[in-house]
């Protein structure tokens, strides 16, 4: 047998056997002391390439954002646990957080409220745009479009000060988009951003105020808004973030590659679930009648049923997401003084399901998206804007991932291999010699 070792000083190997071929891989860690193999020697050196449907075992990249330990149920962004920036925080901190690595004191912070303040207006060419869709449209498809069409108002050579100015631009805008994008949709007139109002507040003004009269907005949900907006503001390698870096990896613009993000997240396994979760709740309690007899559905493989807003590729104990937005429902439910009907039939759903033993042996706890419909509900928010909110609040962790990968010293184009299936070569045959 020949050993072919690949090996830096001081770091631990793990040798892999394949017919009469050896090849010791480095095993890189993280500072959580998490390890991986570091097969890039593997093709060259054996002629093998992995195979991981899904990329359950793949690391896709180094990365120093977010850090999860889904088996405990921990989530840190930059190192600060996701509770304290939910309890101390605001979406706009932890979007520089994010972007820049550390907190910011307080004169830079202030500075980027300013910036992002003051970049939240479209350019008035962008509302034909809007007229264009049909009133009927989803608002996702909407954003994303709206979102790569800005990639056409601002062509700069991308230089770090363009770089900046897009993200600021991205971080401002997709609230005004996202609230435009809604108005269109119930045929009401558009609304300015207003520059006195704090970005949450701003979106609520945006979405629900008509130019005919004021509109108070309570503070207290404008920060369950914004509460919502840092918890959903970064998650690591998911679908979505993966698309941006995949997409920008080709070195397509920041607009372009967030634009695809955004896509990804609509669809209902990921940041759609939240749509989902709520038309779950709705027809359990219009049709289903009991819980109980729709858990008894998600748990049949021969239907396709699932308990939406349940599971988690990483987290295999609860959300901690989950668990901060299960207090934030209640407070949210009693404030607004609305039916708790809904969050009556969740609750139930999650007690029935933590002891039962299809979702305890498949270790399923309730993910971001279980409680977040619920208040997205009580605040007004209309069941197909839920993951546009959701996409507000991961742009920064999209952009803080974009970044970072144009910044890697290992930047590559990415470019996975597969295992071909397909028919072996055969030759052309003539139409008329088929049968
Ligand atoms: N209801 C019923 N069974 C489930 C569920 C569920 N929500 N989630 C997983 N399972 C079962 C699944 O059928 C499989 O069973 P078996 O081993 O018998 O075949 C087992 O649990 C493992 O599931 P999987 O689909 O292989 O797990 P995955 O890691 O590929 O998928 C998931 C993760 C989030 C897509 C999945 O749990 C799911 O579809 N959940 C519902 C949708 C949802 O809430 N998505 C939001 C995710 S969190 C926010 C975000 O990231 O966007």
């Amino acid at each position: 047998m020949t050993t072919q070792t690949i090996r830096k000083p001081g770091q631990a190997n793990a040798t892999l056997s394949y017919d009469d071929r050896s090849v010791s891989l480095p095993v890189v860690r993280g500072s959580e002391g998490e390890s991986a193999i570091d097969i890039e020697p593997l093709r060259r050196t054996t002629g093998l390439i992995t195979l991981d449907p899904g990329y359950g075992n793949t690391g896709s990249c180094r990365s120093a954002i977010t850090f999860i330990d889904g088996e405990k149920g921990i989530l840190r962004y930059r190192g600060y646990p996701i509770e304290e920036l939910a309890e101390h925080s605001t979406f706009l901190e932890v979007a520089w957080l994010l972007i820049h690595g550390q907190l910011p004191t307080a004169d830079e912070l202030a500075q980027f409220a300013a910036e992002v303040t003051h970049h939240t207006m479209l350019h008035q060419d962008l509302w034909r745009f809007f007229e264009a869709m049909p009133k009927d449209a989803h608002p996702m498809p909407v954003c994303a479009a709206a979102v790569g069409a800005l990639a056409t108002f601002y062509q700069d050579p991308e230089t770090d000060r363009k770089v900046h100015d897009t993200f600021v631009r991205l971080i401002a805008k997709m609230p005004t988009i996202a609230a435009y994008s809604y108005k269109h949709s119930i045929g009401q007139p558009f609304l300015y951003p207003q520059n006195r109002l704090d970005y949450s507040t701003n979106f609520m003004h945006m979405m629900f105020a008509t130019p005919c009269e004021e509109y108070p907005i309570d503070p207290a949900l404008a920060r369950t808004l914004d509460l919502l907006f840092i918890l959903h503001a970064d998650h690591e390698q998911n679908c979505s973030t993966s698309t941006v870096r995949m997409v920008g990896s080709s070195q397509a613009n920041l607009f372009a590659s967030i634009a695809a993000g955004i896509s990804a997240l609509w669809g209902p396994l990921h940041g759609g679930a939240n749509q989902q979760v709520i038309e779950m709740l709705e027809q359990i309690a219009e049709q289903e009648g009991s819980a109980e007899r729709f858990l008894t559905r998600a748990k049949d493989r021969n239907d396709t049923t699932r308990l939406m807003g349940f599971g988690h590729r990483v987290y295999k104990s609860y959300d901690p997401r989950a668990a901060i937005l299960k207090r934030a429902c209640m407070d949210v439910i009693q404030r607004v003084g609305v039916s708790s009907r809904l969050l009556e039939i969740a609750l139930e759903l999650e007690e029935i399901a933590l002891k039962d033993e299809y979702f305890v042996s498949r270790k399923l706890y309730p993910n971001v998206d279980f409680y977040s419909g619920v208040i997205y509900k009580a605040l007004g928010i209309p069941v197909n804007m839920f993951t546009v909110m959701f996409a507000i609040g991961r742009m920064p962790g999209w952009i803080a991932h974009w970044l970072e990968m144009r910044r890697d010293p290992d930047f590559r184009i990415a470019r996975p291999r597969q295992i071909y299936t397909g028919a072996p070569k055969r030759s052309y045959v003539p139409i008329g010699s088929r049968s």
